[in-house]
């Protein structure tokens, strides 16, 4: 069965890759993570908070854990808590490079534009194959309205591809007032790909304690519906390639997101649950659903469940939620 993409502008053999995650710190899994057939790998994000308190700390000539820095500071790790330095990063980026020969996509995670999105121009000089951008933000500023704070995003965006010739991608939270305009917008700024989903670590209240509880849950196919919604509403809207990032973990679940429109397909929870090699197993489901259902190819599933031809996907989003209420029957 061809399961042939194309993803930012890469062609890949099938959709399937593992997102951005720890899960390419290990050459030894990234060699596996190859074996089971990834298409690429995605690496985690370094974020810039980071690359700011390392530039301080050179220019300052001192640790991180002095009382010099801004009071703001003290609300994220000490640079010793990152896996990896900037410095690593890079060598990472060259290592894997060397160990497999599958395209590979750097991440940088922030939220404002600036000198630290040099380390684009760094990212790809290592040899990264592309690059996604991840704006995860909460805005919780009552003086910050949704048109500033999309601005801000789409001119790191556009500072990023300043930096890099190499293909650059947005990741994305659900949270914005008019996704589907951000969307537009980010398309016409020269995203190459959005990926739909960041996914928020929700902070919990121990009531014994009376602190707060952050615990990373992994996700279940569950999460997966959000995705699908949006994939769906800008399949065939925007020039930008679609990845679904969130809530797969089958084969089905990654069928579901083609469908939807999704050129590529990330798992992270799926493989750190079930390792590497689970990775196989999808592919393989996917194979086996298209054959017994007489697909050609999967390029002939993609976008076939997306809202291009609906005439108005806000009237069907609206009669459906209302039938869904009206249609419950306890
Ligand atoms: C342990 C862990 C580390 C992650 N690190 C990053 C990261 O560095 N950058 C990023 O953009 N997303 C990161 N993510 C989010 C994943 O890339 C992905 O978007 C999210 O887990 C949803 O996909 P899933 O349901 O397949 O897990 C991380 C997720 C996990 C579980």
């Amino acid at each position: 069965m061809d399961l042939s993409t194309s993803y930012l502008g890469l062609r890949l053999p099938h959709p399937l890759m593992p997102g951005a995650s720890p899960l390419v710190d290990d050459l030894d899994t990234v060699r596996k993570l190859e074996d089971a057939g990834a298409a690429a790998l995605v690496m985690h994000s370094l974020f810039e908070e980071q690359l700011v308190m390392e530039q301080m700390a050179a220019v300052r000539n001192i640790d991180s854990h002095t009382e010099g820095f801004a009071e703001a500071t003290s609300y994220f790790p000490s640079l010793d808590r990152y896996r990896l330095g900037a410095d690593e990063y890079l060598e990472q980026i060259q290592k894997i490079k060397q160990a497999v020969s599958i395209p590979l996509i750097g991440s940088l995670n922030g939220v404002s534009p600036g000198g630290w999105l040099d380390f684009a121009r760094k990212i790809h000089e290592a040899g990264a194959d592309a690059l996604e951008l991840n704006v995860y933000f909460l805005a919780t500023d009552p003086d910050d309205s949704g048109p500033e704070l999309e601005q801000q995003a789409i001119d790191m965006l556009r500072s990023v591809k300043q930096h890099v010739p190499i293909p650059v991608a947005v990741k994305l939270s659900p949270f914005y007032s008019a996704l589907a305009h951000f969307a537009k917008q980010l398309d016409e700024a020269g995203a190459d790909g959005l990926v739909f989903f960041n996914r928020f670590y929700q902070p919990d209240i121990d009531l014994d304690a009376l602190e707060v509880e952050r615990s990373l849950k992994l996700s279940d196919s569950g999460e997966l519906p959000l995705r699908l919604r949006w994939l769906a509403i800008l399949s065939g809207r925007i020039k930008a390639s679609l990845a679904a990032s969130g809530g797969v973990h089958s084969g089905l679940d990654a069928l579901k997101a083609v469908m939807a429109g999704a050129h590529a397909v990330q798992m992270v929870s799926a493989l750190l649950k079930k390792g590497p090699g689970h990775l196989t197993a999808v592919r393989d489901e996917m194979t086996r659903w298209l054959e017994e259902h007489e697909y050609e190819s999967l390029e002939q599933a993609r976008g076939s469940m997306n809202l291009a031809k609906c005439p108005d996907p806000k009237a069907l989003e609206r009669g459906n939620y209302m039938e869904i209420l009206q249609g419950w029957g306890g």
